[in-house]
């Protein structure tokens, strides 16, 4: 399985917008996270053609950048013209030395820190999602002291559980973020807030999951929040001005995933969404969504050089890369699956069973297992696809394993946007 802008080269390597991997490997290093960035602009494109065909024009999708944070990604968000969803001060502060307009920011998370609140104010940001009771309080609280109005917006449990095969609508108040509808606890969020005089109620805002391959549960998710902007117009008589179903679409990890088209995402949830709004008889809200992974997630490789190849009679062949769990976290977090490839042959050559381990101190430090390989052999180098969405943003130092660089990749150049950490990094802030 190849994801969209990659190929076999003729000598057999792989290749990702006719870069050749294996020449990526030589000049920058491995591990090595290579970004497509002609598909992130691609995808960021259709994003922003479907909203501009279909709803306000005050709606606008965001990139959700706990997918992948660095100054290279806003500078590019923002030149495509996306807003931007950031979800603490680290991802705040990066946004905004990239230049990003603090406008364009929505600022989430279950327990902001006062210091990230008042960092927030400070700097303009577009809407800060409040997750609950307190947080409204003290960030109306500490807007007073700043002599600020906040736009704000509220996180809602709509009841939709998208992970279940079967997902339910109802009872998923069980969970650390925002506000329930069913125990009226969202309700109650409105009046206060109708009550405090330095925040104003602009967006309901929910987010029903990740790694999404069907439109439905989003369909509901539209149909259920605008039943509670309804409620509140009549109850209240206020009108809740937005409407942000936060991200989820999937991507293509494997031959077993079918992710859908960003249209054929988006097509159904614009028809349910014009369609409330007149049943319901509200004005339309301007629409916002929140896409990391299917904007990122295939846009990224990984790529690695293979050390050693233990092959234990009977049982199995560990392959040994240069990298692992320090920079991809997720096989041994979720037992995330993933397509591995030998990037330096890619044709011909015997296949075998092997499992990929990386080289952390840690049994469950692996990659995959039982993956077919063509023989890998120490030096060749392993490609691992889809890796944009949460890796390079869920790395860590364990082991003191310095943090990989990032390379863009675009119509056959490619150029360094994250530096390789070096061991001096790695005492920054020891003293
Ligand atoms: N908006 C909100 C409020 C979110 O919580 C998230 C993801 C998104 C947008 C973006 O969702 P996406 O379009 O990327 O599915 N670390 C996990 C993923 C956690 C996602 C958390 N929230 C992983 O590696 O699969």
């Amino acid at each position: 399985m190849l994801t969209k802008g990659l190929n076999i080269g003729e000598n057999g390597h792989l290749f990702i917008e006719n870069c050749d991997t294996v020449e990526l490997a030589k000049e920058y290093g491995t591990p090595l996270y290579v970004m497509n960035e002609s598909l992130i602009r691609d995808n960021c494109k259709r994003y922003k053609n479907f909203f501009a065909d279909n709803f306000s024009s005050l709606s606008f999708p965001c990139y959700a950048s706990k997918a992948l944070s660095c100054l290279e990604i806003y500078r590019i968000m923002k030149e495509e013209g996306m807003g931007v969803d950031v979800v603490s001060g680290g991802e705040l502060y990066t946004a905004l030395n990239a230049g990003f307009p603090a406008e364009k920011i929505f600022f989430h998370g279950n327990n902001k820190t006062e210091q990230e609140l008042r960092m927030a104010i400070k700097y303009g940001v577009g809407r800060i999602i409040v997750d609950n009771l307190t947080e409204l309080e003290v960030l109306n609280d500490i807007a007073s002291e700043m002599n600020a109005n906040v736009n704000i917006g509220f996180r809602i449990k709509p009841g939709i559980d998208a992970h279940t095969h079967d997902y339910i609508r109802t009872g998923q108040i069980d969970s650390k973020f925002g506000f329930a509808l069913e125990n009226g606890e969202a309700k109650e969020a409105v009046k206060k807030a109708l009550g405090y005089s330095n925040v104003s109620l602009c967006q309901v805002h929910c987010h029903i999951g990740s790694q999404i391959f069907d439109t439905e549960p989003f369909s509901d998710a539209v149909k259920v929040m605008l039943g509670f902007i309804a409620e509140i117009n009549s109850e209240f008589d206020f009108l809740i001005k937005e409407l942000n179903l936060g991200g989820g679409l999937g991507a293509k990890y494997t031959d077993a995933d079918s992710p859908l088209e960003i249209e054929d995402y988006l097509a159904p949830v614009a028809k349910t969404f014009h369609e409330t709004c007149s049943k319901l008889n509200i004005p339309e809200p301007s629409f916002h969504i929140e896409p990391g992974r299917s904007i990122v997630g295939e846009s990224g490789t990984t790529l690695y050089t293979i050390g050693n190849v233990k092959e234990i009679k009977g049982v199995r062949t560990y392959v040994s890369v240069d990298g692992g769990m320090c920079d991809n976290i997720r096989y041994a977090l979720y037992k995330a699956e993933y397509t591995v490839l030998n990037a330096s042959k890619s044709q011909g050559e015997v296949l075998k069973n092997v499992t990929i381990a990386g080289k952390c101190c840690e049994s469950g430090d692996l990659l995959k297992e039982g993956t077919d390989l063509i023989e890998p052999k120490r030096g060749d180098v392993l490609a691992v696809l889809t890796t944009g969405a949460y890796n390079y943003s869920m790395a860590s130092n364990y082991n003191r394993i310095l943090r990989p660089a990032i390379v863009m990749v675009k119509n056959g150049r490619s150029r360094v946007v994250v530096q390789r950490e070096s061991y001096a990094d790695l005492l920054n802030n020891d003293i």
